[in-house]
């Protein structure tokens, strides 16, 4: 009760510019904290979980041997992309949004997931809109930035997502006193995770918008996912469906290496596919959640969703997400709690939904600089804002690379490296301590290079190092 008027009290200090949307903003909180409030125990019983059954989750391949139609333009012109892109910068030490920063040739995400569609229109001759999901948080310097794209053939259209209060863990009160986001409210407000999606949409009138236009699908993912382009053998069978039922979600998928053992994972539940993370798992069952054997494959969020059906759960308020509870820590100490949602946890709301097991190449985020190194490197090629790896890379995965913590921040990691170095045969890179890469380094094989506290180690310009350790002034 005590939060429900300490919500009151702050909509009274919204602007009148601002009064609606604040009002549904607190209104979707309120409706959240509720729920938060009267969970008891786990959100699901590890004893009703199981395998997927064989035909829920389909090989990528399966889908890509149907070919496509000649009709394939009429099948993309009802086809909408959503990037959510309500993510800031900060784990690379970016300010603004995570979008804008620079990743291959000086095209940043938003840069290359224009070129991405712009491509497809052209090649099709198709209107296929990109639909941008702000934060509170984003909202401002993307829309700045999208005049850049005035001239190219995709329309973009942007809407916010909502704008929670954080909690204070004690009191489970509001931080915030009004609805202002700066000043000493900085840090009150959050933006409550990709499962938003479902509600800021429906409620800005896009959805209706695009339905009103005979679009029919979403195809909703990171926009720090390079590998999440527009997949037409998928949107073909989502349209046009082998046994004639449509299917009103799809997950792509794809297999657990023993790098990503964290990530989400499909099973089947009471009947239906749902989405499990490691948060909902009981401790006792962490091992065998985490085993790539029993649990093979994990979200990638790239995910494909009927207009329609959005609108029809959404009316019912039928769309049934966990609650993750994310506790933080303020610059001045506090301990607060927010609550969030995850895009791809719905899908146990919907009809008839699948698994695609797609390549891994579908699966390339940029999270951190060593994600960034791998992206600018010419282990890639780039090709109307899409990355493949090169051909003359001779097997087909990635190299390990971990950059210690003097490359985290994007300025200094491109600090660091004059150039990009040759990687075409590199298995394995370490780097740890103040290490700078002259212009054209090649590296092959596995290389370390550690510099202890207080030593330096500059690699030359054209060094070629094949299976080196390079440690202080030992040199092995
Ligand atoms: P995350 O930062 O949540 O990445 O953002 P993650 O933890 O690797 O991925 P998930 O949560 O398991 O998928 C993923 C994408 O979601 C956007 C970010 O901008 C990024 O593109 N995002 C995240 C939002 O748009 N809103 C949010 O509230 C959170």
């Amino acid at each position: 009760l005590s939060v429900k008027k300490e919500l009151e009290k702050i909509l009274t200090t919204a602007p009148s510019h601002e009064f609606e949307h604040t009002e549904k903003d607190l209104d979707g909180f309120r409706k959240l904290f509720h729920r938060f409030l009267q969970e008891k125990g786990p959100s699901v019983d590890w004893g009703k979980i199981q395998r997927p059954p064989e035909d829920s989750i389909q090989p990528y391949e399966k889908i890509k041997a149907r070919g496509l139609p000649d009709n394939i333009s009429s099948v993309l012109n009802k086809l909408v992309v959503v990037k959510l892109n309500g993510g800031l910068g900060t784990s690379m030490g970016c300010k603004g949004p995570k979008s804008l920063i620079g990743v291959r040739n000086e095209n940043t995400f938003l840069d290359l997931t224009v070129q991405q569609i712009e491509h497809l229109n052209k090649t099709y001759n198709t209107d296929v809109p990109l639909v941008l999901m702000n934060s509170f948080n984003t909202d401002e310097d993307t829309k700045k930035i999208l005049q850049k794209y005035n001239h190219c053939r995709v329309k973009i259209y942007t809407f916010n997502q909502s704008r929670y209060p954080r909690i204070n863990k004690e009191s489970l009160l509001p931080v915030a006193k009004d609805v202002s986001y700066s000043g000493e409210n900085t840090e009150a407000w959050y933006p409550p995770g990709h499962g938003d999606i479902y509600a800021s949409f429906y409620n800005s009138g896009l959805l209706d918008t695009f339905i009103g236009e005979g679009k029919e699908y979403i195809f909703v993912s990171n926009i720090d996912n390079l590998g999440a382009t527009v997949d037409l053998y998928i949107l073909n069978h989502l349209m046009n469906p082998p046994n004639g039922k449509r299917c009103e979600f799809v997950m792509e998928v794809t297999n657990k290496t023993r790098a990503d053992v964290k990530g989400g994972t499909l099973t089947q539940y009471e009947g239906k596919l749902r989405l499990v993370e490691i948060a909902q798992v009981p401790k006792a069952h962490v091992d065998e959640f985490k085993s790539v054997s029993k649990f093979k494959i994990f979200n990638t969020n790239n995910l494909w969703i009927s207009l329609a059906a959005v609108k029809r759960l959404q009316e019912q308020n039928a769309i049934d997400m966990e609650i993750i509870v994310n506790p933080k820590t303020l610059d001045g100490g506090l301990n607060v709690i927010q609550l969030e949602t995850a895009v791809g946890a719905a899908i146990k709301s919907f009809e008839n939904s699948l698994g695609i097991n797609v390549p891994r190449s579908r699966f390339l985020p940029v999270k951190t600089t060593s994600d960034l190194l791998l992206v600018m490197s010419n282990l890639y090629s780039l090709n109307a804002g899409s990355l493949t790896m090169s051909e003359k890379r001779e097997f087909p995965t990635v190299p390990l690379v971990k950059l210690g913590s003097s490359f985290t921040k994007v300025q200094d990691y491109l600090r660091r490296f004059e150039s990009i170095p040759d990687m075409l045969e590199l298995d394995h890179l370490t780097v740890s301590g103040d290490v700078t890469f002259g212009k054209n380094v090649s590296l092959k094989g596995t290389v370390i290079i550690i510099a202890n506290h207080g030593d330096r180690i500059d690699i030359p310009p054209g060094a070629v190092l094949e299976n080196k350790i390079v440690s202080g002034n030992l040199r092995i």
